[in-house]
């Protein structure tokens, strides 16, 4: 059967074979393996595409959430607000500290926190807000950080799956105090393992995020003094190299998924049953997923019949957070976020990458049409 998987690594990869293979052969070549040449090039590189005064590299998008909580001092009790219709690493890097999540359900249509609900959820002990732009598409930004200045709460991006998007033209990732995000192999910009980078303009913020992701210590070379309880999460010089490599190609790969996603919208709008995704005013999404909507019940039949075919789609999320058995202690049941449920029943993530052939999506939609 001819596959069309949900994305192509191996197609992306014969693009940079390369260049890849001499930049990594030089950081063999180097002997140094951790935070060298490749980590400050990239963490410059990286600040140059997204439009911010810092960059720090770290192991992974969760460590970045994690650590940008970390540098401002969250403390046990604190209430930090965020999205229940999101990967489960968001909340649980709120949660590892101590801090509690505070969930506020999604709008219908972009599938990101309803900044109309957020005030509600507001305490004496809230301090900030995590929010997702998920699937690529920016928040609300201008709502959300009129909440936080109004309230004195930081506002940290979970930027996982919008390396690239803009919000009023400006890259997501400077939107916030810190922005967070993955370089997991899958991402828009996807290393050739776990990786992450966290962003910001605040010079403060991203010295103690240097000092934690190395142990806390002071930044004296074998001095061995540290400064605050930090923890080893360093983005690797290996993944660094391949970073640099693929940052190159960013823009050209990110305007093809653009691309590919207005076919599927030319497409799938004459379909009728099927919502294709609504963009937040005033941005534009990378399209890291594209994600249509089907009516209650008839996305899981949807589902196995593409798979049937040989093409790959998923669900993402099918369990909101509240609902995960890790959160049970949160005290959340059913129905307390019900756009997020809902949405989570009924949402589906077509194949997209840079590589993808006009062919193949129509192949694509003709499954969906004879649905
Ligand atoms: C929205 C979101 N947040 C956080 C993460 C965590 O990133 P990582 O897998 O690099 O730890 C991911 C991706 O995996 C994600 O999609």
């Amino acid at each position: 059967m001819n596959i069309i998987p949900q994305l192509d690594l191996k197609a992306e990869y014969s693009e940079i074979k390369n260049q890849v293979k001499k930049r990594v052969q030089r950081f063999f070549e180097s002997g140094r393996y951790i935070l060298g040449q490749e980590v400050e090039e990239f963490e410059k590189n990286f600040t140059k595409f997204i439009g911010t005064k810092y960059a720090v590299g770290v192991a992974s998008g969760t460590d970045a959430i994690l650590l940008s909580l970390m540098a401002h001092n969250v403390k046990l009790g604190d209430e930090i607000i965020t999205t229940p219709f999101t990967f489960i690493a968001t909340a649980t890097s709120i949660a590892r500290l101590g801090t509690r999540p505070v969930f506020v359900d999604i709008e219908s249509d972009t599938y990101n926190i309803n900044p109309n609900l957020i005030k509600k959820k507001i305490t004496s002990k809230t301090r900030g807000i995590v929010v997702v732009h998920l699937y690529g598409n920016p928040c609300r930004m201008d709502e959300i950080q009129s909440i936080a200045k109004k309230n004195n709460l930081f506002v940290i991006e979970d930027c996982a799956q919008a390396c690239g998007s803009t919000y009023h033209n400006q890259k997501v990732g400077t939107l916030g105090h810190a922005g967070a995000f993955s370089f997991y192999p899958t991402k828009t910009l996807g290393a050739a393992g776990d990786a992450g980078i966290v962003t910001t303009d605040d010079k403060k913020i991203y010295e103690k995020i240097r000092s934690l992701r190395h142990h806390g210590d002071d930044g004296r070379h074998h001095a061995y003094n540290h400064i605050f309880i930090g923890i080893n999460s360093r983005l690797d010089e290996v993944q660094a190299a391949v970073l640099n490599v693929k940052l190159k190609f960013l823009l050209k790969w990110n305007k093809a998924r653009c691309n590919a996603a207005n076919i599927y919208d030319q497409l799938i709008s004459k379909i009728s049953g099927i919502q294709i995704p609504v963009q937040t005013p005033n941005s534009r999404s990378v399209f890291h997923q594209y994600v249509i909507r089907i009516q209650y019940g008839k996305r899981d039949q949807l589902l196995t019949r593409l798979r049937e075919k040989g093409i790959q789609a998923s669900i993402y999320y099918p369990v909101p957070l509240h609902l995960q058995p890790c959160f049970g202690y949160l005290g959340y049941r059913k129905g307390d976020f019900p756009t997020s449920e809902r949405v989570s029943n009924e949402v589906l993530s077509l194949p997209i990458y840079p590589q993808i052939k006009s062919t193949q999506q129509e192949r694509v939609v003709a499954l969906l049409n004879s649905f």
